[in-house]
């Protein structure tokens, strides 16, 4: 039988950080893993122009970024497909078809797009482009066009997710059981607080931790990390549950570790300089395999091509696949393509 597809991506804006690792790439790479599914990775880099088209070279220069990341996390190009969005015209095409199962005032509704345009208010003011409210269609044909049946994604996702169901039943109701319905699971990954004690790491916050970044950095960035403010002098007593060190030991630093950590915080035995040495050491130690690996994509940019190459010609000809069942559904089909092509 057919494994059902997986189709997760991210919008190229920015490299990868901690974050992303433990809310949905180590997820990523489990599901890869798993043999179960055969799985696809968009490098979002059209939607990401839907609130950077005044920047395309910052876009353009993350695409590579982002697939190193996903290539050093241990994302096979054997097992996982990873392409990118604008090199499947598809895509676009299917986002004009959906446009007429979707209403304005239901976009207004999203709560994720609400929120971001509230975000995004330096660069949309009062009035939101079309190609921003839009995006939610387009990722719905990001899915659709891969039958994507699994959507492995963070909870601020799920609204986009649902949006996509919707379309997909309005869609299969006019014109026959033609589209899959995607399901969105919850990367079991928490969201991670960020450095200053955000409750959100973001490339746009400046709070976090890179997959990329170096030893030294790592190290600098841990000791500017927020601790518990009513600890003054070391023998204070410590409060491990507002510091942030505390915080990332659990995620970084053996249970029994962690224990003691808390324990010594607690009864004042324990610095919060040495704290946050043996954490930074915990995190480099967790991400050299992933640096390493980073340093040879970067070494070998060709390489990286290659497969971003080599994947976005395999989606393509999914894509293509499922774009010739809808046509046909929407009697749109009127010449045999082969013989059109120029
Ligand atoms: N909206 C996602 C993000 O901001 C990126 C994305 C684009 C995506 N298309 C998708 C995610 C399809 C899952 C499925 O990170």
């Amino acid at each position: 039988m057919e494994k059902k597809k997986i189709l997760t991506g991210d919008r190229p804006t920015g490299k990868l950080h901690i974050g992303h690792y433990f809310g949905s790439l180590k997820k990523r790479v489990e599901l890869q893993e798993s043999g179960e599914y055969e799985p696809y990775i968009l490098i979002a880099d059209v939607q990401a122009l839907t609130d950077n088209f005044n920047h395309p070279e910052k876009v353009r220069d993350n695409v590579r970024e982002v697939a190193i990341d996903y290539l050093s996390v241990g994302i096979n190009p054997e097992k996982t497909t990873i392409y990118i969005q604008s090199m499947i015209p598809e895509v676009a095409e299917l986002t004009v078809f959906y446009s007429n199962f979707v209403t304005i005032a239901r976009l207004q509704r999203n709560p994720t797009v609400k929120t971001e345009i509230e975000q995004k208010r330096d660069l949309f003011g009062e009035s939101v482009t079309y190609g921003f409210l839009g995006y939610p269609v387009s990722q719905a044909a990001d899915i659709t066009a891969f039958e994507g049946a699994f959507v492995p994604v963070g909870e601020d996702q799920l609204p986009l997710i649902e949006q996509c169901r919707e379309i997909v039943r309005k869609f299969n109701h006019v014109y026959g059981d033609i589209l899959v319905e995607p399901e969105a699971v919850l990367s079991s990954g928490k969201r991670i607080k960020g450095l200053d004690g955000n409750e959100k790491m973001g490339k746009s916050l400046g709070n976090a931790i890179y997959l990329s970044d170096s030893e030294e950095v790592i190290m600098e960035k841990v000791m500017g990390a927020v601790t518990d403010p009513n600890r003054i002098k070391k023998d204070d007593l410590g409060n491990p549950d507002v510091c942030m060190v505390a915080y990332y030991h659990n995620l970084f630093t053996s249970k029994e570790d962690c224990k003691k950590v808390c324990e010594e915080c607690r009864a004042g035995k324990r610095g919060c300089v040495a704290c946050k040495k043996e954490l930074a050491k915990n995190i480099i130690e967790e991400l050299r395999p992933i640096r390493e690996k980073r340093a040879y994509y970067e070494a070998h940019p060709e390489l990286v091509d290659a497969i971003l190459k080599e994947g976005t010609k395999k989606a393509r000809n999914t894509a293509k696949a499922t774009m010739k069942k809808i046509k046909q559904a929407m009697m749109l089909n009127y010449f045999d393509d082969t013989e059109m092509s120029v």
